[in-house]
């Protein structure tokens, strides 16, 4: 069992460019088992490799609860191909200690990746589930995006960062997400 130290925000890996795993190889499979031991080591939902300083584009996510067991999944070289509707998430993450806010995330995702067998699956969690949004979440930290980036309360959530001692929200990252504001604004 390997546990390894987490990237934390600010650092600049985990705005850096991921690549491609060109093979399933043992040594990315041993990577695999690695993320896992510090994800639970660190209760956490899912990781993504730039957390651990690989720019790699793998992540892994366990969305067990109690009562609802749930398997193991590996996504290597996902790719998003299908997005619709839209939703606020509350959301957390192993890189930012102790902050949670609230984001906007689509409604619904497609994800086609590669298993730890390097065997392709596609995928479509329910709506709204844990699952479909710590999918996008992780996604996004294989493209050098943050939740942070989809933040609707930009200074409530500096406080929080601050209290933290995290930097405060870069605002040349927020995303421009005019597909998701149209349909949140006709919910609220
Ligand atoms: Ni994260």
């Amino acid at each position: 069992m390997t546990v390894l130290k987490i990237v934390q925000y600010g650092e600049p890996v985990l705005r850096a460019e991921t690549k491609e795993v060109p093979k399933v190889s043992a040594k990315i499979q041993k990577l695999v088992e690695d993320m896992f031991d510090t994800m639970y080591a660190n209760n956490g939902v899912g990781l993504a490799a730039p957390q651990i300083g690989e720019a790699k584009r793998i992540f892994v996510l366990d969305v067990s609860t109690d009562d609802k067991p749930a398997p193991q999944m590996v996504f290597i070289n996902p790719v998003i191909v299908k997005k619709e509707g839209a939703m606020i998430s509350w959301e957390g993450c192993l890189s930012f200690p102790n902050v949670f806010i609230d984001v906007k995330r689509y409604a619904s995702v497609t994800v086609r990746a590669k298993d730890i067998k390097g065997r392709t699956f596609v995928m479509t969690p329910e709506p709204e589930s844990l699952l479909c949004r710590a999918i996008q979440h992780e996604m996004d930290h294989l493209n050098g995006i943050l939740f942070v980036d989809h933040v609707i309360d930009r200074f409530g959530a500096d406080a929080l960062l601050k209290e933290n001692n995290l930097p405060m929200i870069d605002p040349s990252k927020i995303l421009s997400e005019p597909d998701l504001d149209q349909v949140l604004q006709c919910s609220i």
